[in-house]
């Protein structure tokens, strides 16, 4: 059905709800890159193996809901009971959980959480499941996981069926589109979206509105729109999972830029490493192509515009603006000066208007429920939700969607659940390669853009790395250095060389030949590095080793000085010794050693070969009495 008017839009609406919370019961199988790493497609062969010819079930195939650390998941819906959701699930449960549906029999334990409600987030209301069942599962809403957690971007993530844009339709999906196209003038657009503070999502926190206001100022018939999905963050999958999970959010965002902006065409920019992402999406593009949304005439509005796919081919630098343009034009992803602004002189030098995946998912929210709601999140200079990765020396980690301002540790122990195994938190690297890591005493830091910023790290797209104190700061400092140096374009002497230069320094630090003035030279490398660099990623890359100096100097004098690495990471610095009076002669260490450096009788103190240890850490890992030191 094509969607000729707004009207028409609840036709879908209707579809979708009736796809969404059907009579019969629905299986959704999360096949999210992260469920199908954990072998969501094992899950989803048992769903089909076990329906039966009559009974008439939904199964729906849906993105990630977050909780990436027990995929594969499954959410099992029966009219008029909660939502419930199984984790870490096998093939053999599946058939348990079918059977016991089938029968109407008590569903089996495990269950992770159900939800008695659900919100129609663009609808600005909520849609009873039904209560009372499964009594001892927790609720989603107080799930430890899920209960700080705000979500606006990932609204739909793990909800919608990915085959269906009718239940992103029933979700209140394109309905902001329809608003815009009907009720909106292109000024008021981008008033509504600058009075609600949203400030860019990849990085740099240029706010949206002024963005499109500069380029909707330019006079000129040919303009751009563009969505910059490259998320090259080693650890970061926030836009992959929007693109996987919801790529109508971000379709939709685009055309209503594109509207306000005077755009007819779009590209969304994305690697060739996110495969499923660009399947999502190419299939989102066909839908809505099919259905009207995207292509001439737009719900019968007069609007057209229709969106592109262009591959990027990993290169980290192609994420940035300029370079990234020069990049879908064809030639060499290189960085550009910038005093040409993109909104004059952009794609193929017509104005254009780039942003990040997660920022054109919150455009159609802020159209739908106003700037007002979207400023009262958050803080004043950094409104609304941000989405991050967790990841790390966490205890779960996933994808958390929270409202700016909350605290550090709150985002690390009440939703991650603090560090595993008993370990103490050492420090909270944020804003992808070139951010900084905050130490334990900032831990009540708000996260905002301005707070991270002051502690010498960035918002960046989002990654979140947890460290706890098995992390040497020095070698974290030389592996994001290392990073950058391996993807500098190699354009500006600062960068090309500098990045080099530091990276030299750091490695002969954590080889134990530190020299006395390294510290000093590294102040000074930072310093040029910042400021004669032609791009960010010049500018930000001495982020690590500047937020890490600041932190953590006296790990660097340890290395320089003592030549000792405190946390025992750096080969070159540390001994390792099994401890007679707490070794009771188990042989697991000797087990695992690769070079056969242990050796020991039975029940008997070990000893390791200093000559033959290769310092891999596999005996300290193994041993359960802590009998193996680093020193
Ligand atoms: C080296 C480098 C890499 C970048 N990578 C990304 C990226 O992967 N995704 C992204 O959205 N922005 C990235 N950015 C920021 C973009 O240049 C740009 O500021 C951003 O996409 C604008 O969108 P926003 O205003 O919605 O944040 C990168 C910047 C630099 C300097």
């Amino acid at each position: 059905m094509v969607i000729a008017s707004p009207q028409d839009l609840d036709l879908f609406k209707q579809a979708g709800l009736q796809r969404l919370y059907p009579d019969t019961v629905r299986l959704g199988v999360g096949i999210g890159s992260c469920g199908l790493a954990c072998g969501a497609d094992s899950i989803m062969a048992a769903v089909q193996a076990g329906m039966r010819p009559d009974d008439g079930w939904c199964v729906a195939r849906v993105g990630c809901i977050g909780l990436c650390e027990k995929e594969p998941l499954l959410d099992v819906y029966q009219p008029g009971k909660p939502r419930i959701m199984y984790g870490k699930l096998t093939a053999d449960r599946v058939a348990g959980i079918m059977q016991a549906v089938r029968a109407g029999r008590d569903m089996p334990d495990g269950a992770l959480f159900k939800m008695t409600q659900e919100e129609l987030l663009l609808e600005n209301r909520f849609r009873t499941l039904g209560t009372g069942a499964y009594a001892g599962v927790v609720e989603y809403a107080r799930h430890p996981f899920f209960a700080r957690q705000m979500k606006i971007a990932l609204r739909n993530c793990g909800f919608i069926d990915l085959d269906h844009i009718e239940e992103y339709v029933a979700r209140g999906g394109y309905y902001a589109l329809a608003k815009v196209l009907t009720a909106m003038s292109p000024e008021r657009i981008i008033d509504e979206v600058t009075k609600s503070g949203l400030r860019g999502r990849g990085g740099g926190g240029f706010l949206t509105g002024r963005k499109w206001q500069s380029c909707f100022n330019v006079k000129a018939p040919v303009k751009y729109v563009i969505c910059n999905a490259d998320e090259g963050d080693p650890g970061a999958y926030m836009d992959r999972s929007v693109m996987e999970g919801d790529p109508h959010s971000v379709l939709e965002g685009m055309a209503i830029g594109a509207y306000a902006i005077g755009a007819h065409e779009g590209y969304v920019y994305i690697r060739t490493e996110y495969p499923l992402a660009i399947v999502q999406l190419e299939q989102a593009i066909a839908h809505a192509r099919a259905g009207g949304l995207l292509g001439k005439n737009i719900m019968g509005s007069g609007f057209d515009f229709d969106v592109h796919i262009a591959r990027g081919s990993g290169a980290f630098v192609c994420g940035e603006s300029s370079a990234l343009i020069a990049s879908i034009e064809g030639n060499p992803g290189e960085p550009r000066a910038k005093h040409i602004h993109m909104a004059e002189s952009g794609l193929w030098e017509k104005p254009t208007v780039l942003n990040n995946v997660e920022t054109w998912a919150n455009v159609p929210a802020i159209v739908m429920r106003g700037a007002e709601w979207f400023a009262a999140i958050g803080t004043p200079r950094s409104t609304g939700t941000k989405v991050f990765s967790l990841v790390g020396n966490v205890n779960i980690s996933g994808l958390v969607e929270v409202p700016m301002g909350i605290k550090l540790k709150d985002i690390v122990s009440e939703i991650g659940g603090g560090v595993p195994k008993g370990k103490q938190l050492k420090a909270v690297q944020t804003g992808g390669p070139s951010g900084g890591c905050i130490p334990l005493h900032l831990m009540d830091l708000p996260v905002d853009f301005d707070s991270l910023a002051q502690a010498g790290s960035i918002m960046g797209s989002g990654g979140m790395i947890v460290m706890d104190n098995s992390a040497c700061m020095v070698d974290v400092a030389r592996y994001f250095t290392e990073f950058l140096m391996d993807e500098s374009c190699g354009k500006c002497a600062s960068c090309r060389e500098g990045l080099k230069q530091m990276g030299g320094v750091l490695n002969r630090i954590c080889a134990g030949a530190g020299r006395e003035g390294d510290i000093a030279l590294l102040e000074d490398l930072c310093d040029v590095i910042a400021n004669a660099s032609l791009c960010g990623l010049g500018t930000s890359a001495p982020n690590p080793v500047l937020s890490t100096l600041r932190y953590f100097r006296d790990e660097y004098e340890a290395h320089i000085l003592q030549k000792k690495c405190p946390a025992g990471v750096c080969r070159a610095l540390v001994q390792y010794r099994i401890l007679a009076d707490k070794c009771i002669g188990c042989g697991a260490c000797l087990r695992v050693c690769p070079p056969h450096a242990i050796a020991g009788e039975k029940k008997q103190a070990h000893v390791i070969d200093p000559v033959l240890c290769v310092k891999c850490g596999q005996c300290r890992e193994v041993c359960k009495f802590d009998a193996v030191s680093v020193e």
